[in-house]
């Protein structure tokens, strides 16, 4: 055990982040007005070249004339290896109001990708007499990005989530898949005649809640391409929470209220927690270090599992 505490991460309600392109201007009462934690305005892959600089004018503006509400209002900006990510940075942290609260950076491959922003945006706020600082989320989305996950989970204080990014990971990694995200036709284990189907996205998953839970920083599931399959999303979200991610990303409104109900713990579960919170306060008062409870063995961990629950759903009902 390490004598390190494991740091909290920030407490944000993050259960879905609805994302809309910056170019598609009409989109934005309707993201402010939804049930969405998180809203994600794209000046990345959903936008053309052509309509980049178009959409940075559209998001700025929308930023100071939208009404928000209590969302987390988060830019996704371009890509480190494309020539429109620097004017992302800039124009927003020189134009956009104290509404903006992040600033997500796609395809993040090192530490030092993060370093790079991290220092812009630093410059710009100190220039701009900037009060609020701005937080960050990455995407990991790349080979690089899975190998150097650890270190990119520590890379920056403003760090403050982390989403996988199934599509562009799986072309990355050279992965035979269709679809973004979700159970893959080809990836089954056989027994007797009978398929049973694996999740090739499990291992990526658990490399991110590992290295999130180690620096403090929220894990996110993303996108579900088939907004029309929504048995397919609860059962991509429902592994995810059990994974230990706390959201997932809506790219259709549709999803949100999908995402929700996966990631905001049942009354039933809630109930549960705080009985076994109570079954242990009493064992500890007499002495024991376990108890029994409904014909099971619960012990110090089930403190530690039964609080993350509990917790959870306080931060929700006071979001
Ligand atoms: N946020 C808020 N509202 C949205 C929305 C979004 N992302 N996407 C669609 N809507 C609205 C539509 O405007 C429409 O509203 P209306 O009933 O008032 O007319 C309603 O939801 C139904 O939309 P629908 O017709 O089913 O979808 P569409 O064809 O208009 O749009 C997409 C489909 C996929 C193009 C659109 O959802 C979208 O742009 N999604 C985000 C893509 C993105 O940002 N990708 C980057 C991250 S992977
Ligand atoms: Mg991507």
């Amino acid at each position: 055990m390490s004598f390190r505490l494991q740091p909290p991460p920030v407490a944000r309600p993050n259960r879905c982040q609805l994302f809309g392109p910056g170019s598609n201007t009409k989109l934005f009462a309707k993201m402010a007005a939804s049930d969405a934690d998180v809203v994600n305005l794209d000046l990345e892959d959903s936008v053309a070249p052509s309509d980049k600089a178009q959409a940075r004018a559209n998001i700025i503006e929308a930023i100071r004339d939208v009404d928000w509400g209590r969302k987390t209002v988060s830019v996704r900006i371009n890509g480190l290896d494309t020539p429109y990510w620097y004017r992302d940075v800039v124009d927003l942290m020189e134009q956009a109001s104290d509404r903006l609260d992040q600033i997500m950076i796609p395809k993040v491959g090192c530490a030092a990708d993060v370093y790079a922003v991290d220092a812009l945006v630093s410059a710009i706020e100190a220039a701009m007499g900037r009060s609020k600082r701005v937080a960050f989320e990455v995407i990991i989305e790349s080979a690089a990005g899975i190998a150097h996950v650890e270190e990119i989970a520590a890379a920056s204080p403003r760090l403050q989530a982390m989403s996988l990014g199934a599509a562009d990971f799986a072309a990355s990694m050279g992965m035979q898949t269709t679809g973004i995200g979700g159970t893959q036709e080809n990836y089954y284990m056989l027994e007797g005649g009978t398929r049973h189907y694996s999740d090739p996205w499990h291992w990526a998953q658990t490399a991110i809640v590992a290295a999130c839970r180690t620096h403090g920083v929220l894990p996110v599931d993303g996108p579900f391409g088939d907004f029309s399959d929504d048995e397919g999303y609860r059962a991509q979200a429902r592994r995810s929470a059990t994974l230990g991610m706390v959201g997932k990303w809506a790219i259709h409104p549709k999803q949100i209220a999908l995402a929700n109900e996966v990631f905001t713990p049942s009354g039933a579960a809630v109930a549960e927690a705080r009985e076994i919170l109570a079954a242990m306060e009493q064992a500890k008062a007499e002495g024991q270090g376990a108890t029994v409870y409904k014909g099971r063995l619960v012990d110090i961990a089930s403190i530690k599992q039964a609080e993350v629950i509990v917790k959870q759903a306080e931060m929700i009902a006071a979001g």
